[in-house]
């Protein structure tokens, strides 16, 4: 009878065990970057970094969680309604996981401005959190690249951000050809709006459908436009023709009579800098509207021009009053946004990813676990030359000691036993390129690993 209970008892905790498993996969839409895929984000980050540390900006960085009024007030409702994680804490503060950095740097900037030297220039790799639909390029968890530049009004801040975004694509291995940045102002479509309509939530609605464009098919986003318009319009439909042929336009030229002169001059003369610097790749696009409401002049965007991968790489602009809600003297300010994923499915899609080893230069290999001590006596003396040593203490065979070098990628390897401990000669193999190199003394070791 006993032995029945316990048995049943056995069962059940086995079943409660199957209930309680924890699934290994990560939350919906996130990564898990193990050191192999690590490697290439360290590699990218360093990209991004020396490109902005090129042009003189310096990096910052902040927690990624946020009072939720800073986005509710300038992010756009859009992107607090439907994409941020947000939660109310034990002391009932509502609080966001940062879907964007912008807010954060401009909170941080506003908190210190006047003492801050102007221009500022400030860059960061943070990781932001979306609550998006998870797709190819478009994650719920990003990192993005952020650069800003703080205090100044002229172009020279949109050429510089400009140039810098081109910069960190180059580092990565891609050239013009490989991307198309695309202009447009939100002054144009100021001054567009106001020949069709005064109505704010017409023009709220007509810009977030413009954004939408590029994703719809020409019948359904004609449609929406003429949905969009039907719930104000008298004259019609001559206006709504008006306005499609507008977004048809492919020189900012045709539009002059619509702008206002200087968004006119300066967006012209913007593309037109560009193009002598040797951006050909740099084109007017009216469709260009960005999703963020704080932008207030210039906007900007890299796509991507291999049909594989023809997304968004780099978004930014101009947004000269995002300071205004903390109730600040209103600063100029430019910045964009470059993302991982988009950047790494770039370089995948040309086959261009660099090949990234680990860096632990060698592997010692004790033969028998008495050679342990040998072994870290020998690693201390690598370690005191600045060469990365593994040890591997395990009782595998040498051979399995090897592979399991080799799968982790590490360069060299040295196995050391009896006559090593003894003559003090070595014997170097580089697994890569399968070169052996013997009767090494330690300082000649050293000085092939240093190579
Ligand atoms: P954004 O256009 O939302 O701009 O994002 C910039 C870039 O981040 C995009 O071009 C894309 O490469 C990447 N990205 C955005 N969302 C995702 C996602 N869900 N998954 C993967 N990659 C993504 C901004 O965030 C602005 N705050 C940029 C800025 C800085 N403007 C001024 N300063």
């Amino acid at each position: 009878m006993n032995s029945e209970n316990n048995q049943d008892n056995r069962g059940n905790k086995n079943k409660q065990k199957e209930n309680m498993k924890v699934s290994t996969q990560p939350y919906k839409g996130v990564r898990d970057f193990y050191p192999k895929d690590w490697r290439f984000q360290k590699w990218l980050f360093w990209q991004m970094s020396s490109a902005a540390e090129l042009f003189g900006y310096e990096n910052y960085t902040a927690s990624p969680l946020e009072y939720s009024e800073l986005y509710i007030a300038k992010s756009g409702q859009e992107i607090v309604d439907n994409e941020t994680y947000n939660l109310i804490d034990r002391g009932d503060r509502s609080v966001t996981l940062r879907p964007e950095m912008t807010p954060t740097v401009a909170r941080m900037i506003a908190a210190q401005v006047r003492e801050l030297p102007k221009p500022i220039r400030w860059y960061s790799i943070p990781n932001l959190f979306r609550y998006e639909k998870p797709q190819r390029g478009r994650l719920r968890e990003h990192y993005q690249f952020n650069a800003d530049i703080f205090g100044i009004e002229g172009i020279e801040a949109e050429i510089e951000l400009i140039e810098m975004g081109a910069a960190t694509l180059k580092n990565m291995g891609l050239s013009i050809s490989d991307f198309e940045i695309k202009i447009n102002n939100r002054k144009i479509w100021k001054s567009i709006f106001k020949k069709f309509t005064t109505n704010p939530s017409t023009i709220y609605n007509l810009s977030k459908l413009i954004d939408k464009k590029k994703k719809l098919s020409k019948e359904d986003f004609e449609k929406l436009i003429i949905e969009t318009f039907d719930s104000e319009a008298t004259e019609y439909p001559e206006k709504i023709d008006e306005f499609l042929q507008i977004l048809e336009t492919k020189d900012i030229s045709e539009l002059a009579d619509y702008i206002d002169t200087e968004s006119y001059e300066k967006t012209k003369s913007l593309i037109e800098s560009l193009q002598e610097k040797g951006f050909t790749n740099a084109i007017f696009d009216i469709t260009l509207m960005r999703g963020f409401d704080y932008y207030t002049d210039i906007v900007f965007e890299f796509f991507d021009t291999n049909p594989e991968n023809n997304r968004s790489m780099c978004g930014g602009g101009r947004y000269d009053d995002l300071l205004d809600i903390f109730a600040m003297d209103k600063i100029p300010a430019v910045g964009f946004g470059m993302g991982d994923v988009t950047a790494l499915d770039s370089l995948k899609v040309r086959g261009i990813l660099p090949e990234l080893k680990s860096k632990t230069k060698i592997a010692i290999l004790p033969v028998e676990t008495s050679f342990n001590v040998d072994a870290e006596k020998f690693a201390t003396k690598l370690r005191s030359e600045n060469i990365n040593c593994e040890i591997d203490f395990s009782d595998r065979k040498l051979a399995k000691k090897i592979l399991s070098a080799e799968n982790r990628e590490v360069t060299f390897f040295m196995a050391l036993g009896e006559d090593e401990k003894t003559k003090q000669k070595y014997t170097l193999k580089n697994m890569v390129t399968s070169e052996k190199f013997e009767e090494l003394s330690f300082s000649e070791v050293a000085k092939i690993l240093k190579d």
